[in-house]
């Protein structure tokens, strides 16, 4: 008795663990290509201007790959940054990037900012909770079922930049990115104050 549910243990032990990792092991690997630029844990680095990943939606992440990919995203002339993802994103096939966005969503997200505890957060958390809230969550943990994107661990200077960048057009025009043109509209009621008040506000939700 004792022997055969060691048995069964032995076997759930070995089997269900392989069956979930098999796209993370992949992904794993795919991902070695990235850390120079987004950190081992996917933990972004500023230095880099490269955001972290950790944590992320999925599918999220896969259509970011595809739309580097393809050019609806980093192709405009003045997406310095973007242009990068765009040579990157280019040398993966969708096996990959499927296996990569797997691994990264299942890394556990960490923001990579200080814990600042200031007043200033006030301010941004009217507008936060106002017109961002609807679709990024409460936390800025995202909304799977809208395609919006966690945004509490990225860092100051990408958030900033993906704001200007989809306000001036450089990022969500493509014909082919929807989600991007709906973000895009809705960048474009906030002032450049209220997108660095939105900043610190979100570095502080965690
Ligand atoms: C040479 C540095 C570099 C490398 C290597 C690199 N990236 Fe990036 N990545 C960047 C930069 C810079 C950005 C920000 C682009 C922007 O501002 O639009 C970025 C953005 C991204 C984004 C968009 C994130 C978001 O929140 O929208 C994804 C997804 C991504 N990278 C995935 C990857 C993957 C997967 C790899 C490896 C296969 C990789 N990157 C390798 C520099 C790099
Ligand atoms: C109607 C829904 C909706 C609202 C409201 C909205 N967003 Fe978005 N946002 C999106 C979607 C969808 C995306 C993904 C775009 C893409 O796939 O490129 C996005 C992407 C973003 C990104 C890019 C994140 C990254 O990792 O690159 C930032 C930053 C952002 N939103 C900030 C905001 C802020 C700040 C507000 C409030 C002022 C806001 N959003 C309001 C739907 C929304």
């Amino acid at each position: 008795m004792i022997k055969l549910t060691t048995i069964i243990h032995i076997a759930m032990i070995s089997t269900i663990p392989l069956v979930v990792s098999a796209e993370t092991k992949e992904g794993k690997t795919v991902y070695q290509q990235c850390i120079a630029c987004h950190g081992v844990n996917g933990e972004g680095n500023p230095v880099m201007q490269s955001p972290a990943l950790a944590g992320q939606h999925k599918a999220y992440l896969l259509r970011q790959l595809m739309q580097y990919k393809s050019g609806a995203r980093g192709a405009h002339p003045d997406d310095q940054q973007g242009k990068i993802m765009t040579g990157i994103a280019g040398t993966l096939d969708s096996d990959a990037m499927e296996a990569v966005s797997a691994y990264l969503s299942e890394l556990p997200s960490a923001s990579p900012r200080e814990e600042q505890q200031t007043t200033t957060a006030e301010p941004g958390k009217a507008v936060y909770q106002n017109k961002c809230a609807t679709c990024h969550g409460r936390e800025a943990q995202g909304n799977k079922t809208l395609g919006a994107p966690r945004l509490s661990e990225l860092d100051e200077n990408y958030f900033i930049r993906q704001m200007e960048h989809f306000q001036k057009g450089i990022r969500g025009s493509a014909d082919n990115d929807s989600h991007g043109e709906q973000m895009g509209m809705m960048s474009r009621g906030i002032s450049s104050i209220q997108v660095k008040e939105i900043a610190e506000y979100i570095s502080q939700i965690q």
